[in-house]
This record gives structure tokens, C-alpha cells and sequence, in this order.
């Protein structure tokens, strides 16, 4: 299942790179089935995808720019909290944090928590009011939720499994929860309680809740220097950290 793409030859250069850095961490974990997950969103069109359709990222590449984010974001917040110490008692922030958040966990839980937005987004052309008041048409995105609709974070969860990925019980939490609360029917207060209950299984699943959140709204935002530098900074320099 892959939309075709319309790009510039800028996009399709950046995708490249950034693909060769994604896929180098994945492999990297060692992990049993990394390989068929990689060949499996290269076939669906993970690399070319956006973001969102009209929100954060919406432009190809966005996707796996986003998914980059997050591991950066929850990369340095493990470290602060590594570094970090209770400003009353003194004590360390967290005991064993390399135990309870494991880098090859941070790798794949953050890399692959948005997996489920493979294959929704439609190129198309749209109506467009310029700055100026005139209306143009330019490249945006229709959603389609045909192939595999199976939710969102659950979804993610569901493909990884079904191609073979091996997950720790809490990666696949840390994935199916990362939306915390923005993805829950209030009507089910037992969708509540297994969040609540996800939470206090490991400190993974808050971890990438909170990077999701901060790559969000504070990396991909317009007044973000990180989203200007990106443009010009080496991938490679600027998320191995
Ligand atoms: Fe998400
Ligand atoms: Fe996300």
C-alpha cells in the first residue's frame, strides 16, 4: 500500500539522509525482526509521508523527521533525569534508570511509535489563501483510513507485531499509550484505567508521552530555531546525541 508522491529534488535529498540515520539506529538494536520492519515501511511509504496533514511536519519526510524528534526529545530528557537530583532531599531523580529506561527501548518504542500514520495521507492539490488575500493552488493532504484502520497507537503496535518485531511488554505500552490522554473515548473508563494503570508499569511509557509532546509542540513549531537550523545542520550531528 503505498500513495504516490509528488516531492522537490531538496525533500528528496533530505528524506535519503534522514532514512540512512533512522534505519542505522533500528539496526543497531540488534533487535529479532528489525529488518522486515524496515523493508515493510519502505513499502508502504513511511519515508515520503508527513507529519500530519495540516498540522506539524505536513511535507514529505515529515514523518520520519517527527519520529526523530521524539527520540532526540526522550534521549535528553533520560539524561537529565540521569543527572538530575531531588532539589529537597538530594537523592537521585531515579534509581537504576538504565534498567527502567533502556536506550534500545528509547530506540524503538520512539522511532516507531508513529507507525500507524504510514499510509493514511493523500497527496492532493487545495485551495490556499495566500498572506496577500489571493488563492492559490498548492499540495496538501486528504486523509484515507481504508488500509488497516485499527486506531492509532494500538495500530502501531498491531503492524510492528504482525511484521515480525520483537517489543518488550514495555515498548509496546510506551507506543500504544504515547498520545496519553489525547486519544482517549471519555466514555470508556476502562480505556482511563488501563492508561493510568500503563503508567505506573514503567516510566518508559510517560518518557515517550512527554518527548511526543515536546517534539511537537515545542521542535516543530514556527518559532522553534531547532525546525530553521535543521535545514542547514548534518542529520547525523544533530540527533546523535
Ligand atoms: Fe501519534
Ligand atoms: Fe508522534
Amino acid at each position: 500500500m503505498q500513495y504516490p508522491v509528488t516531492m522537490t529534488p531538496e525533500q528528496e535529498a533530505r528524506i535519503a539522509q534522514l532514512k540512512v540515520w533512522f534505519e542505522k539506529a533500528l539496526r543497531n538494536t540488534g533487535r529479532e525482526g528489525i529488518e522486515q520492519v524496515l523493508n515493510k515501511l519502505d513499502e508502504h511509504g513511511f519515508y515520503t509521508a508527513p507529519a500530519s496533514s495540516s498540522f506539524h511536519l505536513n511535507e514529505p519526510g515529515g514523518l520520519v523527521l517527527h519520529s526523530m524528534h521524539v527520540f532526540q526529545m526522550a534521549k535528553l530528557l533520560k539524561q537529565t533525569l540521569k543527572d538530575g537530583h531531588n532539589m529537597i532531599t538530594k537523592e537521585p531523580l531515579l534509581q537504576d534508570i538504565d534498567v527502567l529506561l533502556p536506550d534500545d527501548s528509547i530506540v524503538i518504542s520512539t522511532l516507531l511509535h508513529d507507525v500507524c500514520k504510514t499510509a493514511i495521507y493523500v497527496q492532493t492539490m487545495k485551495r490556499q489563501k495566500l498572506p496577500n488575500g489571493v488563492w492559490t493552488d498548492a499540495l496538501g493532504y486528504n486523509l484515507d483510513y481504508s488500509w488497516a484502520p485499527f486506531g492509532h497507537g494500538e495500530k502501531s503496535v498491531i503492524m510492528l507485531q504482525n511484521w515480525g518485531l520483537r517489543m518488550t511488554e514495555d515498548e509496546m505500552l510506551a507506543i500504544r499509550w504515547h498520545m496519553a490522554a489525547w486519544d482517549l473515548p471519555f466514555q470508556s473508563a476502562d480505556e482511563k484505567s488501563n492508561l493510568n494503570a500503563a503508567k505506573e508499569h514503567s516510566p518508559l511509557i510517560t518518557l515517550v508521552q512527554m518527548a511526543d509532546g515536546m517534539a511537537a509542540g515545542i521542535m516543530e513549531t514556527d518559532w522553534s530555531a531547532t525546525a530553521a537550523s535543521l535545514k542547514t545542520m548534518d542529520e547525523e550531528e544533530r540527533f546523535l546525541l
